[in-house]
């Protein structure tokens, strides 16, 4: 195991009705003036928002709102947010909806107490300041609610690019399975798949001798496997909720990723996708990992084999470990299909054409050099073969 820090102070409200808590949490955490962050406006058609603003009001905590944070968020909503907090003196940014919303709260939050451009924390710079942030969810998928990472997309280039750092990890989050049975099946779906994909990030590595990480994110696949298609089959089901929800925060948090070498390449292959064709983030990883995988297999078969017998439940073929290998990869594209995901490129709007633009923005864009790293580095041949495979 390699050495690491561990510092995640997120505090989680979980259960039912948890949201009436947010104007006690928020004051709990400092927050006099608050920016109200959210998306398109599925929290206003639930009623959340009013029941927000009602629990900031019973404290006495003033508010401004900013709504519009589209999927894969774009720079241009961060910097208006940036320019109102300064003018009305916020100083607690409270993302109310799913990542997209939480990771252009965390932008704001980085970008308000920062002289510069706030995307120089999205070409590498890390986040050291950052106004408080506090967050309500309503899709489990992303895991902003506890991570210390926000991703944005440029509007000028369209590059997706993150940027990370304790200071944006949120202070508080809502976390009320309830909130989510609202969600149309794709989009639990997705989150279903995101999740997924956080957990197989971080089993692919080059460290050896992980076996209380490897444990612990095979138990969250399992849970995933079991939940995802009884909450898709019934999406009031709370307790399937439930699980979910807490298991796409643990999923990303980073308690089952310390202390080992994590990949990271399903998800940048993808941030292509959904930047270009403006898919959803898990729709386009349903895609995306299998291909992947398939792809850098041969690069550590026997760990490609051990979760396709742990967690996928195949036979183990000793003489042919490959064929284990590769019977769990097919085992997770036919789980994901299942739930109604995407499989190729075309069904997420792309063209054989475009190949060679998402291998450019992906390989060289926003100062990389021809390659991507992870669990294997993948040059721009790699990337082009591995687009080729989602058609
Ligand atoms: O915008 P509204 O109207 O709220 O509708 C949203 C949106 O259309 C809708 N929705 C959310 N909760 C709902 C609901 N509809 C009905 N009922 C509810 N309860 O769902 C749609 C998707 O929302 P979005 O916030 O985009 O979903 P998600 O949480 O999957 O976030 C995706 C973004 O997170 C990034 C992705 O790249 C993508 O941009 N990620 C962020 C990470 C992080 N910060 O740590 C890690 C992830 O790997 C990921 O890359
Ligand atoms: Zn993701």
């Amino acid at each position: 195991m390699d050495n690491f820090a561990f510092y995640a102070p997120t505090y989680f409200a979980f259960g039912k009705d948890a949201e009436a808590q947010t104007g006690t949490l928020v004051k709990r955490f400092g927050g006099t003036k608050v920016l109200i962050h959210y998306g398109g406006g599925s929290v206003v058609r639930s009623g959340l928002l009013g029941r927000v603003k009602a629990s900031l009001e019973a404290e006495g905590i003033d508010y401004v709102e900013l709504g519009g944070v589209k999927p894969n968020p774009r720079s241009g909503l961060v910097y208006e947010g940036i320019d109102l907090c300064r003018r009305e003196g916020v100083d607690f940014v409270l993302a109310v909806g799913g990542g997209s919303t939480i990771d252009s709260s965390k932008a704001i939050a980085a970008g308000v107490v920062y002289e510069g451009d706030f995307w120089d924390f999205y070409s590498g710079k890390l986040i050291e300041k950052a106004l408080p942030v506090g967050t309500i969810l309503t899709i489990a998928a992303a895991g902003s609610e506890g991570s210390p990472d926000s991703v944005i997309t440029h509007e000028n280039g369209m590059y997706k690019r993150g940027a990370t750092g304790d200071a944006i990890r949120p202070r508080f989050s809502v976390l009320n399975p309830a909130l989510t049975q609202t969600l149309p099946p794709y989009q639990t779906a997705c989150g279903i798949t995101d999740i997924l994909a956080h957990l197989y990030e971080r089993y692919l590595t080059n460290t050896r001798e992980v076996e209380v990480t490897d444990r612990m994110i095979e138990a969250l696949m399992l849970t995933m496997i079991h939940e995802g298609p009884r909450v898709i089959e019934n999406p009031d089901n709370y307790e399937a909720r439930a699980n979910i929800m807490w298991a796409g925060m643990m999923a990303h948090n980073n308690s089952c990723g310390v202390g080992r070498s994590q990949d990271w390449n399903s998800h940048n292959v993808e941030h292509e996708l959904s930047a270009l064709y403006d898919c959803a983030h898990g729709a386009g990883l349903a895609v995306t990992m299998p291909a992947v995988f398939t792809y850098v297999m041969h690069h550590d078969v026997m760990r490609f084999a051990q979760v396709a017998t742990r967690v996928w439940g195949c036979q183990m073929d000793f003489a042919h470990p490959e064929v284990t290998a590769k019977a769990g990869i097919e085992a997770l594209r036919a789980f994901l299909t299942g739930l109604g995901m995407p499989r190729t490129l075309g069904e997420l709007g792309g063209k054989e054409e475009d190949i060679p633009k998402l291998v450019d923005v992906l390989c060289n864009g926003n100062g990389r050099q021809g390659a991507i790293s992870g669990f294997v580095t993948l040059n721009e041949t790699d990337c082009a073969a591995i687009y080729r495979m989602m058609l």
